[in-house]
């Protein structure tokens, strides 16, 4: 069995106090194997965000707790070596730094790790030459797209190598390209490095990206599951649309529960099924001439 690098247990996080107490984590489980690639899912304002935070060390917990990489977070003696080493942060509030160019930015996280200056530089390179873009390293960061400058984000979060990498919605701004290149990236990361990835998504097809999807809601983990092939994920997520339940139900008039992407979905499905259909069928065609 794999390694844990994550281990959460009775996570809590309240903010404020009294009436105006907001319960952003209540009670979270969560075991994160090292080299998984997980998706966090969830309504706006359940707690994504909030999560993420406490396991890389930017937050404290009310109650419960966090190891990662075999340490608890709140016993930890250096908290920005941790957060340095052992963490690659992809966040939104994380942005480039303005008025550094691409090198440099990538460059910050290694600043006050020992690595001489001369050394920090290559790795910057070697790094931006990973996510496509070392012919622009001395360009700022206004002068990018913001797919190119999410990428920008990533070789900066794997600076120091780190064994964890944390993205809050790393494709939440971008097209669908720059969205689906960004996750590529991560996931090739995660194959051939064996880099343990978080990123949480509103997207569903973002998440399909990843290897298991956790679903949030009102500070709670609803729903956790490994994903097995991208047809069950469809299905699995007709059958619990308003439509499935109707069609389960056997309801009059079904469709008129279904929204538009249900209905791409539900096209797609069926597309997917009539081509397999024909294929199947085509040797058999094949045997009788
Ligand atoms: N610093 C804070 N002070 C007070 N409340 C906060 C703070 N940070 C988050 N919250 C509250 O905690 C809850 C969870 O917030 P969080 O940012 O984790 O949600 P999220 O799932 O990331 O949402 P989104 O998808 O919109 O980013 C929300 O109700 C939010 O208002
Ligand atoms: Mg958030």
């Amino acid at each position: 069995m794999r390694e844990q690098l994550i281990r959460i247990s009775g996570l809590t996080k309240v903010y404020g106090s009294g009436e105006t107490a907001v319960h952003a984590l209540d009670g979270i489980e969560l075991t994160v194997e090292e080299g998984e690639f997980l998706a966090i899912m969830g309504p706006s304002g359940c707690g994504k965000s909030t999560l993420l935070n406490m396991i890389g060390a930017l937050d404290q917990p009310t109650e419960g707790e966090v190891w990662v990489a075999g340490e608890n977070l709140a016993r930890l003696k250096n908290v920005d070596a941790f957060r340095a080493q052992t963490v690659g942060f992809v966040f939104q509030l994380h942005n480039l730094l303005p008025t550094l160019t691409a090198r440099e930015n990538v460059e910050t996280p290694m600043q006050g790790q020992n690595i001489g200056a001369h050394k920090r530089r290559a790795r910057a390179l070697d790094l931006l030459k990973l996510v496509g873009l070392e012919d622009r390293a001395d360009h700022m960061p206004s002068q990018f797209s913001g797919g190119q400058r999410q990428r920008i984000a990533v070789a900066r979060a794997l600076a120091n190598n780190p064994r964890l990498i944390l993205a809050d919605e790393p494709t939440g701004s971008l097209d669908s390209q720059s969205g689906e290149e960004i996750m590529a990236l991560l996931g090739e990361l995660n194959r051939t490095q064996g880099t343990t990835v978080l990123v949480v998504t509103h997207d569903r097809r973002v998440a399909q990206a990843t290897q298991r999807i956790v679903r949030m809601h009102d500070g709670r983990i609803v729903e956790d599951h490994r994903l097995l092939d991208p047809m069950e994920e469809d299905l699995r997520m007709l059958a619990r649309s308003k439509l499935g339940q109707a069609i389960l139900n056997e309801d009059d008039m079904p469709l008129v529960n279904i929204t538009p992407e249900e209905e791409a979905v539900l096209r797609q499905v069926l597309a997917r099924i009539d081509g397999a259909g024909e294929e199947a069928s085509a040797p058999a065609d094949a045997r009788v001439n």
